[in-house]
């Protein structure tokens, strides 16, 4: 009887094992299927901070609805930080009345009237970085609500978390949102600390790798309490290096969002910072005001051969392929087997920048074709190597076909 009575229960952990086995796999592929390619939309953060209002919401979907970004992939429209205010006797996380009156269906409703998604923001510890009530101990209520609201997007912040260990944390979170059966996008921004492209595929969309970005080519700005630290364009740049391998088609690498058109770099920086975004394979995120750019950012922002690199199906990230002080070539293989090339030059004088066929992995007796992505031109076919003039603080970004 007694060995009987062992080998039921061996045989129940073992079922019990098995289904939770078989139940973890198709929740990492359920997960890994959202975000076939990285995720395009804006985010109210980088510019509005805590100034976030309804109104401003809708007229940012009006915008992108109207201006020729949503035709340019842009999608997701989302609420970062202060759109919280506390929670209900039930424990129900509320909007903040005074700047969200029609609540927050009201305009997850309003962005899909206009054939755009949303996006809405919070924390895996108890208070949001602004120090709005976070979802540590509520996660499967506020995914509950998220998706009756008929949000598309979580970005999950790691603020305020003490000692929680991060990829436990993310788990839940992405538990929660699956088991509301809504297609939600999963974005893990917990900056890189915990190394969450070690971990985050098959719980997040994707996941930043560093601290915020700032709008600035390259500085190092600790925060009040000492801790480090908000970046440069190129600093954020620096340490994408060696994360390439770990992104992939519903699970990408996220060096934080756009700044591009927030007037803190000129235009041919901000050329090189989303010309860099997508041969990284990044979400593009726009992070600026929508409602009134000059056409110049505009142009930058839809540059839709830029995007189609950012939005190849083969899902590669693009790496350093060589650095010469302040020189450099970036590459990323694409699925009609050409390269997307970035020739940079981070310096302050012009500089010559090559890069051969063999450094993009083709023989160098072959010709190639190349296309000037900024130029929108053919700059002619070339055997073993091309070289371009790159102004300072610049890229030429090129498309290389055999
Ligand atoms: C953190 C995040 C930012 C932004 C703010 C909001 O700093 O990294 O992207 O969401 O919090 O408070």
């Amino acid at each position: 009887m007694k060995r009987k009575g062992k080998r039921r229960i061996a045989t129940g952990l073992t079922l019990l094992t098995v289904l939770l086995l078989a139940a973890g796999v198709s929740a990492q592929e359920q997960r890994n299927s959202y975000a076939q390619t990285p995720p395009m939309g804006w985010n109210s953060w980088n510019k509005f901070a805590c100034n976030v209002s309804e109104d401003l919401i809708k007229s940012v979907v009006d915008a992108i609805a109207t201006n020729g970004m949503k035709e340019a992939g842009y999608q997701y429209v989302v609420i970062d930080d202060c759109w919280q205010v506390g929670r209900d006797e039930n424990g129900f996380i509320m909007a903040d009345a005074q700047h969200f009156p029609s609540g927050i269906k009201a305009l997850a409703d309003y962005a899909h009237s206009k054939g755009l998604k949303f996006g809405i923001y919070s924390d895996s510890g108890t208070k949001t970085c602004a120090g709005r009530p976070g979802s540590q101990g509520h996660e499967y209520q506020d995914a509950l609500q998220y998706a009756r609201w008929g949000v598309d997007y979580l970005k999950y912040d790691w603020c305020n978390t003490g000692t929680r260990n991060a990829e436990e944390a993310y788990l839940t979170m992405s538990s929660a949102l699956l088991s509301t059966g809504r297609p939600i996008v999963f974005s893990i921004c917990e900056w890189g600390t915990a190394k969450p492209w070690l971990w985050g595929k098959g719980i997040g969309n994707l996941w930043r790798t560093t601290g915020d970005i700032s709008d600035t080519w390259s500085s190092h700005k600790k925060w009040d309490d000492g801790s480090c630290c908000q970046y440069g364009m190129v600093d954020i740049l620096d340490q994408q290096v060696g994360l390439d391998s770990y992104a992939g088609p519903g699970h990408w690498n996220d060096p934080d969002m756009l700044e591009v058109g927030n007037g803190g770099m000129t235009i041919p920086e901000y050329r090189a910072h989303f010309s860099f975004w997508a041969l990284l394979a990044a979400p593009l995120i726009a992070g600026n005001d929508v409602r009134s750019m000059a056409p110049e950012i505009k142009e930058v922002l839809t540059n839709t051969e830029i995007i189609a690199v950012d939005q190849d199906q083969l899902g590669r990230e693009g790496r350093r392929i060589k650095k010469n002080g302040d020189l450099e070539v970036w590459a990323k293989p694409l699925s009609d087997g050409s390269r997307a090339v970035i020739l940079f030059n981070r310096g302050t004088t012009e500089g010559d920048v090559s890069v051969s066929w063999e450094e993009i992995a083709y023989p160098n007796h072959i010709s190639a074709k190349v296309r000037d992505l900024w130029a929108h031109k053919e700059v002619g076919s070339f055997t073993s190597s091309y070289t371009a003039k790159v102004a300072p603080h610049s890229v030429v970004m090129v498309k290389i076909a055999p």
